[in-house]
Formats: C-alpha cells, sequence, structure tokens
C-alpha cells in the first residue's frame, strides 16, 4: 500500500526535537554522547522502552536521547504528565512507531493524524460498538473462546505439560476480537503454529520498532521487503474477510458497522479503503496489547500465592455455582480488578504515548514548548515513580487500587489506556475481557511458576513476557460450588453506558 504524505501530515517523529524545544539545553541527557551517532553506549535495539526506563531513573522527570540524527523528549514526572493531559493545550502526536504503522494502518482510528477527518467520522461511527449494550452482546462469545481456552489448558495439564502463557493469551485475544468484531474464527487452537495473521502482524510491529533505531530506512532493505510482504497478506487476508461479508447480513458487529453505520448528523460513511484499514487496526490493537496484559497478570498471580488465593475466593464468592457467569457478574470482580490493574501499571503493554503541543506554550510553566513540539509520556516510569506510589513503587500490590488508595493520588498517574479524546476505545473492551478470563482460570487452576524462571520482557512497540510458562493443577470443585453471597461493596463497576467510551473523568 503506498502512503502518501504531504508537508502537513508527515510524521514530525524524523525531525530532530531541538526545533519544538527551545530550552532543550536545559533537558538532561545521558552521558558519553557520541558525536553523529548520539546516546547509544549501553543501550540495546531490543529494548528500546526498558533502556529508556533506566535512563528514566538516573536523569529524572523529563529527559532527551538522541539516535544518530534524532533527538527525542521523553517525560514521566506526575506533574509534566498531568500538564500534558490537558486537551486545550496538548493533543495526540503520531510519531516515532505509531507513525511507522501508517503504511499498514494508514489513517485507521490508532494511526490517523488528529485533523484528518477519517479520525472523526470513525470515531463517531464506532464508538457505540463499545457501548456498554454492545459490550453485553460479545460476552457469550468471550466466554465461547475462553471455553475453547480452557478445554487447551485441561489437555494440556492431564499430559503433565506446562501452558505457553502468551502464546495461549495471544490466541485467546486474537479469536475473541475477531468474533465479536468481525464474526471471523481463525481457529486458533487448532493450530499448533501461529496463524499467518499473528506472524505476519508480528513482523510488522517488529518492523515499526526496528525503524525507530536505524538512521535510514535503507539500511534494513531485507526487512523493508518482508514488511511489504507481510502488509500484502494483512490486506489481501482483510479484504477477503469484507468480500465474504458483503452481502450476507451480520449481527451488528464491528463490521457491520464499518459497511452500514452512517455518521449520525453527516449521513457520511467509511470508505472501503478506511474499512480495509480499521478492520487491521482492530485485529491487532485489539488483541496484542490484552493478550500482554492477561500474561503479566498470570505471572504475578503465579508468584504471589496469597494474591491468587483471594482473588479466586472472590470469584467463587461473587460466581457461586455457575461457570458461565452473566455480564454483570464479570464486572463485580472488583479484586480481579484490581490485579489486572495493578498488572498494567508495572507493565502498561502499551508503553508510551506521544503528546504535541496544539499552540506555543510551556510545560508545567517550565519548559517551552513551540506549536508542533513533542514528547514521548514513559507510562510504566510515571507508574513506578516513588513519590506518588511510595519508596515500594517496584512491589507487586493489587490493594493500590483499593477506591480510598486511587483517591489519594493525584489524576493522571496511572495511564495504560492513554489520554483524551485519542485514548483507548477498547478500553472497557479490554478490561472486560481480561477480567472474565481470569476469573475463570483462577476458578479452574491453581497457578504453579517454575522455579528457574526469571521475568524477561519482549519489546515490538507493546510489552510481552518472554517465555512464560506456567504448571496447573486443577482444582477441586467444592469451593466453586457455593451459592453466590450478596456484598454491597460488588456492586458492578459502572461501565461506560451510554456516554462515548473514550471520554471519562480523570482523562
Ligand atoms: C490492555 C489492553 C489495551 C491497552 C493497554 C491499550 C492501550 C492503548 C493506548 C495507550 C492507546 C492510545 C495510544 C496513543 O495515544 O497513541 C490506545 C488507543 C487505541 N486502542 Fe487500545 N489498548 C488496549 C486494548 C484495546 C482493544 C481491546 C481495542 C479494540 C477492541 C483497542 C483499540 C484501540 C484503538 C482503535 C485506539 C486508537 C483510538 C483513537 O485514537 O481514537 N485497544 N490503546
Amino acid at each position: 500500500m503506498a502512503e502518501t504524505t504531504t508537508t502537513a501530515t508527515r510524521p514530525t517523529g524524523f525531525r530532530s526535537a531541538e526545533l519544538g524545544w527551545p530550552e532543550l539545553h536545559r533537558i538532561p541527557h545521558p552521558p558519553r554522547r557520541l558525536p553523529l551517532l548520539g546516546d547509544v553506549l549501553g543501550v540495546d535495539r531490543a529494548t528500546p522502552l526498558q533502556d529508556s526506563v533506566r535512563f528514566a531513573r538516573r536523569l529524572g522527570p523529563i529527559f532527551r536521547r538522541r539516535a544518530f540524527n534524532r533527538e527525542f523528549v521523553f517525560t514521566w514526572g506526575a506533574e509534566l504528565v498531568a500538564d500534558l493531559a490537558d486537551e486545550s493545550r496538548f493533543a495526540k502526536h503520531v510519531g516515532l512507531g505509531v507513525a511507522n504503522l501508517r503504511p499498514v494502518a494508514g489513517d485507521g482510528l490508532f494511526t490517523a493524524y488528529n485533523h484528518e477527518p477519517n479520525w472523526q467520522l470513525a470515531h463517531d461511527v464506532l464508538a457505540p460498538g463499545f457501548s456498554r449494550e454492545a459490550m453485553a452482546a460479545y460476552h457469550p462469545m468471550m466466554l465461547a473462546v475462553a471455553g475453547q481456552l480452557t478445554d487447551h489448558w485441561d489437555r494440556e495439564q492431564m499430559a503433565g505439560r506446562s501452558v505457553d502463557v502468551p502464546g495461549d493469551m495471544t490466541k485467546l485475544t486474537l479469536e475473541t476480537i475477531a468474533r465479536t468484531g468481525f464474526g471471523h474464527d481463525f481457529g486458533s487452537f487448532e493450530r499448533d503454529r501461529p496463524h499467518p495473521f499473528v506472524t505476519a502482524m508480528v513482523g510488522t510491529l517488529t518492523y515499526a520498532q526496528r525503524l525507530n533505531s536505524v538512521p535510514f530506512p535503507a539500511l534494513v532493505r531485507r526487512a523493508a521487503r518482508r514488511n511489504a510482504d507481510d502488509i500484502a497478506y494483512l490486506n489481501r487476508m482483510v479484504d477477503d474477510l469484507v468480500r465474504a461479508r458483503r452481502g450476507a447480513r451480520g449481527d451488528g458487529d464491528l463490521l457491520d458497522r464499518m459497511l452500514e453505520t452512517a455518521h449520525p448528523e453527516t449521513g457520511e460513511r467509511l470508505s472501503p479503503e478506511n474499512v480495509r484499514r480499521q478492520v487491521i487496526t482492530f485485529l491487532v490493537a485489539g488483541h496484542e496489547t490484552t493478550s500482554g496484559a492477561l500474561s503479566f497478570a498470570l505471572h504475578y498471580l503465579s508468584r504471589h500465592p496469597e494474591v491468587a488465593a483471594r482473588a479466586r475466593d472472590e470469584v467463587d464468592r461473587v460466581w457461586g455455582a455457575t461457570d458461565a457467569p452473566g455480564y454483570d457478574q464479570v464486572a463485580k470482580l472488583r479484586y480481579v480488578r484490581r490485579v489486572l490493574d495493578e498488572s498494567l501499571r508495572l507493565w502498561p503493554t502499551a508503553p508510551a504515548f506521544a503528546r504535541e503541543a496544539v499552540e506555543d506554550t510551556v510545560l508545567a510553566g517550565q519548559h517551552p514548548m513551540r506549536r508542533g513540539a513533542w514528547t514521548l509520556v514513559l507510562t510504566p516510569m510515571l507508574q513506578r515513580d516513588p513519590e506518588v506510589w511510595g519508596a515500594d513503587a517496584e512491589r507487586f500490590d493489587p490493594d493500590r487500587f483499593d477506591p480510598k488508595a486511587v483517591r489519594s493520588r493525584p489524576p493522571h498517574v496511572f495511564k495504560p489506556f492513554g489520554t483524551g479524546a485519542r485514548a483507548c476505545i477498547g478500553r472497557q473492551f479490554a478490561l472486560h475481557e481480561a477480567t472474565l478470563v481470569l476469573g475463570l482460570l483462577l476458578r479452574r487452576y491453581e497457578l504453579r511458576a517454575d522455579p528457574g524462571y526469571r521475568l524477561s520482557v519482549t519489546e515490538r512497540l507493546t510489552l510481552m513476557p518472554d517465555g512464560l510458562r506456567l504448571h496447573l493443577e486443577r482444582r477441586a470443585g467444592s469451593a466453586a460450588m457455593a451459592a453466590p453471597v450478596a456484598n454491597p461493596d460488588e456492586a458492578p463497576v459502572p461501565a461506560s453506558e451510554s456516554r462515548c467510551p473514550v471520554h471519562r473523568a480523570g482523562d
């Protein structure tokens, strides 16, 4: 797919940051900067995010890094990030890795520039697809896919084998978004190897990340050819999927909305090219990050048996005898949700988002920025800031998301889903799916960690635990047989209701 960029839409990630930061010299950078190369000493090309977190600890709440001819400003201090969340002065910046995805996702929701008309059009047409009613309609399909996962895990457990957590979570989340959003079955659980869609997607994400660390794309010509093949495959697959739907009746899922729904005010519809880009966007954005979130949560649950026991008690109490909870019974799993939030705090699986000044301004009264200047918010560091989260910020503790503890913190210090108008549209979808699946797994299995495993994190724009395997023990059914007990503390967490699922207090 040829990418056409005008001057106005060319990603500014390829310009040096000093263009927009008149007092850049006041922002610290790593020592031992090399002429031409920049801050490359001691960095690992495969883990740019984790390298940035290391630099952040040494350099403070705002710092910069130079890679060859490009300089990037990173921000993570709570006061600075709260200021960047001010939508009247800042907006999403499409740069770096996100801009590198333009050849595959174009002006799809995630990669669209703010000024592109297709962003507002698609946002307005697709947001109702994440309302409470829509979510309740997806729930039975989510349960069915989770059933495929537990069938697979039962077989592995009976055979005495450990399970491949990230691999199986990826199968689960891909099937879930494909079936709920597009009525499509990838047959992931019937395959020994990942579906070619997953291989092509991982290829494009890895390539997009790699482009950040090379001075000229020409240096990765072979990888670029492979990337072009991956994109061609994704396009073909999506075109087949859309063709099969045209003329057939869907059941009001996301694809139906993309094909059939006109904008409520303008009457405009998404073009066929834009539908293709949205389908790819949702298939990718809708599963990769949730898969990582579930994998990290399972890792922590296996390492903290006391947390797993408390979460399991909650599931048994709230769900009672049923292994097929209703939609509202998932939202009542308050403690399981805290486990998920705490995992996303330590490892936000979309680990950064970029903000640009929409006017000349001064960031937090300290750093002048010209219109268009941008910075990357380093979420893992924001969410581990000892000044906000305490001296034990690195420790896994779901009680940090107890409502009282949440109220005691300033706003904008927990941002795994981004911020403002361009925050994650699929947030409720991801949280519902992940809470449901954690509940089902806790109820069915005891999770046993491999004592030799040390958490290592793979980066491909998103984060994922590398090589995580768990041993399972089936639980005796008795605890699960109790009748549900009413607990006033367990009223469902309010979902998005009829409001736009993206805009919410604190964003
Ligand atoms: C735990 C899971 C997830 C995490 C951590 C996550 C994180 C994020 C973040 C940080 C952004 C903002 C990016 C930016 O500002 O550049 C975002 C945007 C987006 N996410 Fe998610 N996401 C998750 C799940 C999902 C799901 C399940 C879907 C779809 C079903 C989805 C679809 C999108 C889309 C379409 C956007 C772009 C929204 C816009 O700009 O209008 N995400 N996500």
